[in-house]
């Protein structure tokens, strides 16, 4: 089984990412990763995916279908979890073309969060120069301030995760990726999950409405 999980910024999906593919066998393929690995490399994608990033604007479609091209087809007998991906329609139909030899999409799983707390978590995270891993200065602060709990790397915020910037990505997610919500409705595979509380409660959910 293949799987989309999307919701606005903050929803929590590299932290529900992380529980789904350590408890299935899931391939996970965050865009918002593959982009900042591209930024850290300097290669041109990332040089040209930076500017957008950097004002909290989508990557243009074409860069992160193609991006995604490339992953799926590298690994064919693989089952995916699509986190940030798809953002726009155009994206998700891409999708819904490139997984037809794979299967096709499961479910689109929706994590519901109100804006209001998802600046709380956006301005608060602070993130692993080494390893990726993600915390919270008071929601899931590390034992040591600015120190990675896993590998002892340098904690710091995300460039995007300034406050007007996430404005703007919050903005951005409202016009262009809610509308997919009736996009995977239509199709008969959203499902929404009410994104509050402990990680491991929304983890629960998820569980649940994958058996449904
Ligand atoms: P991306 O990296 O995908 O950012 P995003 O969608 O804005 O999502 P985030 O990573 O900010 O949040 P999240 O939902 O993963 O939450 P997290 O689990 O980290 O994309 C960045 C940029 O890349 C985009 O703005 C765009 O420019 C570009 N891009 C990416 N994909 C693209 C695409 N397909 N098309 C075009 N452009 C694209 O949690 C957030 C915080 O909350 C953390 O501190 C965490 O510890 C905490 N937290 C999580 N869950 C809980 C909980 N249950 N309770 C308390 N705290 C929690």
């Amino acid at each position: 089984m293949s799987l989309v999980l999307f919701g606005p910024p903050g929803a929590g999906k590299g932290t529900q990412s992380q529980f789904l593919v350590d408890r299935m066998q899931l391939k996970h393929i965050s865009t918002g990763d593959l982009l900042r690995a591209a930024i850290k490399k300097q290669t041109d994608l990332g040089k040209k995916a930076q500017t957008f990033m950097d004002k909290g604007e989508l990557v243009p479609d074409d860069v992160v279908i193609g991006l995604i091209n490339e992953v799926v087809s590298s690994d064919p007998q693989a089952k995916y979890l699509f986190d940030g991906f798809p953002r726009t329609p155009p994206q998700a139909e891409a999708l819904s073309t490139l997984m037809k030899p794979h299967g096709g999409i499961s479910k689109a799983l929706f994590l519901d969060v109100p804006s209001a707390l998802l600046m709380d978590r956006l301005t608060g995270r602070r993130v692993c120069t080494k390893c990726g891993e993600s915390f919270h200065v008071s929601m899931n602060p590390p034992k040591q301030e600015g120190v990675c709990d896993k590998c002892q790397g340098e904690l710091i915020q995300r460039d995007d995760d300034k406050d007007e910037v996430i404005s703007n990505r919050i903005k951005v997610y409202e016009e262009n990726t809610s509308p997919l919500k009736n996009y995977y409705q239509d199709q008969g595979l959203f499902s929404s999950i009410d994104g509050q509380g402990s990680p491991e409660d929304v983890y629960s959910r998820l569980e649940r409405a994958l058996k449904d």
